[in-house]
């Protein structure tokens, strides 16, 4: 079923925490969606806005409302700055969006997120907003984990009555991209924020280098989003550097992909796996 983020987020509250991964090119769709029903789970698929701008609004939101057929999907746009496109997404049939105002002031921050709930909501499309900076690069480079500013209590809280976002994204420890060093979850924040706030979804951002034992505590601990981007682009492109080494041009273009797409299936499945309760 084609779903928004609240209505996913309500279905599974109890059962599993939901994967929303990172799409890079129109070949990982289906293997994404492949790897979520090998553990018979919901799935999340997110873009951000260059990857919405490569592949195509259009064509997304046709070929997520396909799958949904045969999935509980969210087709969500991920950290978008920019309202114009953040209207255009939902326009095209987006059922999610994340307005990312954590780089302003906090009340400018309040203020153009409330103006994406008040169009989002006439959709039924949902919003994910930030406060605190989770840091780090979607370009592959890693950010050391000592920059974060960590989200406080108190401001998630009325960020969350003010602007009456669905969905927030925390920042707990976690950083975008590769880590230099383990990532440095702090289990008592998270405690906090989902104790105080309990009908907002709470997002992990920066999946990627977060072990297994501590994506499994972070979803017993009430955590319901859990992104994983640049584990996949790593993955796709390391398959892809070595099985292109040996292609001619005739070699068939499919197979050489094989490698690449099914490691895409196999990091799905094992992290939709582990964020079961
Ligand atoms: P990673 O690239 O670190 O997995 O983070 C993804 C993410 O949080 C997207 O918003």
């Amino acid at each position: 079923m084609y779903l928004n983020l609240k209505e996913l987020l309500k279905k599974y509250k109890g059962e599993t925490g939901i994967g929303a991964f990172n799409l890079h090119c129109m070949e990982m769709f289906p293997y994404i969606v492949k790897g979520a029903q090998k553990t018979n789970s919901p799935v999340i698929i997110q873009t951000s806005k260059a990857t919405a701008e490569y592949i195509g609004l259009d064509w997304l939101v046709s070929t997520a409302k396909l799958y949904s057929r045969q999935i509980d999907l969210c087709l969500h746009l991920d950290h978008c700055t920019d309202i114009g496109f953040i209207k255009k997404a939902i326009n095209a049939g987006y059922s999610s969006v994340m307005y990312d105002g954590s780089y302003l002031s906090y009340e400018e921050n309040v203020k153009n997120t409330i103006e994406v709930v008040n169009y989002a909501s006439k959709f039924n499309v949902s919003v994910e907003g930030e406060i605190g900076n989770i840091g780090g690069s979607e370009d592959g480079i890693a950010e050391k984990t000592n920059s974060i500013v960590y989200t406080k209590v108190e401001d998630a809280i009325d960020f969350v009555d003010r602007t009456n976002i669905d969905a927030l994204a925390v920042a707990i420890g976690t950083v975008h991209g590769l880590y230099n060093g383990k990532a440095k979850i702090n289990f008592g924040l998270l405690n906090e924020l989902t104790d105080k706030l309990e009908d907002v979804g709470m997002v992990l951002h920066g999946g990627t280098g977060v072990s297994d034992e501590d994506f499994h505590k972070c979803a017993i601990k009430g955590m319901m989003k859990f992104n994983v981007g640049t584990e996949l682009n790593k993955s796709y492109i390391d398959n892809i550097n070595k099985d292109f080494q040996s292609a001619t041009p005739t070699t068939s273009l499919r197979k050489l992909l094989n490698n690449a797409n099914e490691s895409i299936e196999k990091i799905v499945e094992h992290r939709t796996n582990i964020i079961k309760l």
